[in-house]
């Protein structure tokens, strides 16, 4: 199949089809939406959430993310595959930042990385994407800045945030960002910034203006009952297939159902 690359979804918003991305942390996950078609995965650092169990993203190291971004690597053939740069591995300095960006391209194999931030992340941005390493921007609900935020709740309803928001996104696209995560901000917002700038949005909670959309796969695959926000569709009841299929494997245990004749050997 043809591999998706970054000039790719560049030319998808020029010529105004839809961009596709979903989340993956492992390797059979990953080969399963790879080969349904998606156009880019993304290592997020949601799998400290999904993964590890964890509250916030906040804990994840570079060590773990490099571990699930190789496994997903070699699960791709034709997606762009994308990692989160973990929370410290890039805010100290421009160099370090480089550094990591690196190590994720270099010993997991990605095609690029992904970083949170406006003004305070555009030198690092330009330093890594010099270095021949395409980084994808991430504005609105940044969740590695929680414990700042204070609430996981739609962000810039405000003017000035808002205003703020497009000068970023003008920003992250001038250091050489091929692409722009926009997560839970207002629909009117998000379509503002998609129509000011020429490298694609992917929102997640951020209306139907977006250049495409992504969701976290455990979500939408209904992996979860708990987390139930108002942008999250649920395209498959994972977790009542499961329930049930646990169940019934104890049963059948139970009951000497299983293994039958012919699941054993003479
Ligand atoms: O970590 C993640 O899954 C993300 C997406 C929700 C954009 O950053
Ligand atoms: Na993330």
């Amino acid at each position: 199949p043809k591999k998706v690359t970054t000039q790719t979804v560049v030319e998808m918003k020029e010529q105004g089809e839809k961009i596709s991305m979903l989340t993956a942390y492992d390797f059979t996950m990953a080969r399963i939406i790879d080969q349904a078609g998606i156009e880019v995965i993304l290592v997020g650092d949601s799998a400290s959430n999904v993964m590890a169990g964890h509250e916030t993203t906040v804990p994840m190291t570079m060590e773990q993310m490099i571990y699930h971004a190789s496994c997903v690597v070699r699960g791709v053939d034709k997606a762009l595959v994308i990692a989160d740069l973990p929370f410290m591995s890039y805010q100290v300095t421009a160099n370090e930042a480089l550094t990591n960006a690196g190590r994720m391209m270099k010993e997991a194999g990605v095609h690029g990385v992904k970083l949170e931030g406006g003004r305070f992340v555009v030198d690092t941005v330009e330093k890594i994407v010099n270095a021949g390493i395409p980084v994808m921007g991430h504005l609105g609900l940044t969740p590695q800045s929680i414990y700042q935020f204070g609430t996981y709740k739609v962000r810039a309803k405000e003017d000035a945030e808002a205003e703020q928001l497009v000068e970023d996104a003008k920003a992250l696209e001038e250091a050489g960002c091929f692409s722009l995560v926009l997560e839970k901000i207002p629909a009117e917002l998000a379509a503002r910034v998609t129509e000011s700038i020429s490298i694609p949005t992917i929102g997640i909670g951020a209306g139907e203006e977006c250049d495409g959309q992504v969701l976290v796969t455990h979500d939408m695959l209904g992996l979860n009952k708990e987390f139930n926000p108002r942008f999250l569709r649920r395209y498959a009841d994972m977790h009542s297939t499961m329930t049930k299929a646990v169940q019934q494997f104890i049963t059948d245990i139970k009951s000497g159902d299983f293994p039958n004749e012919n699941e054993q050997y003479d």
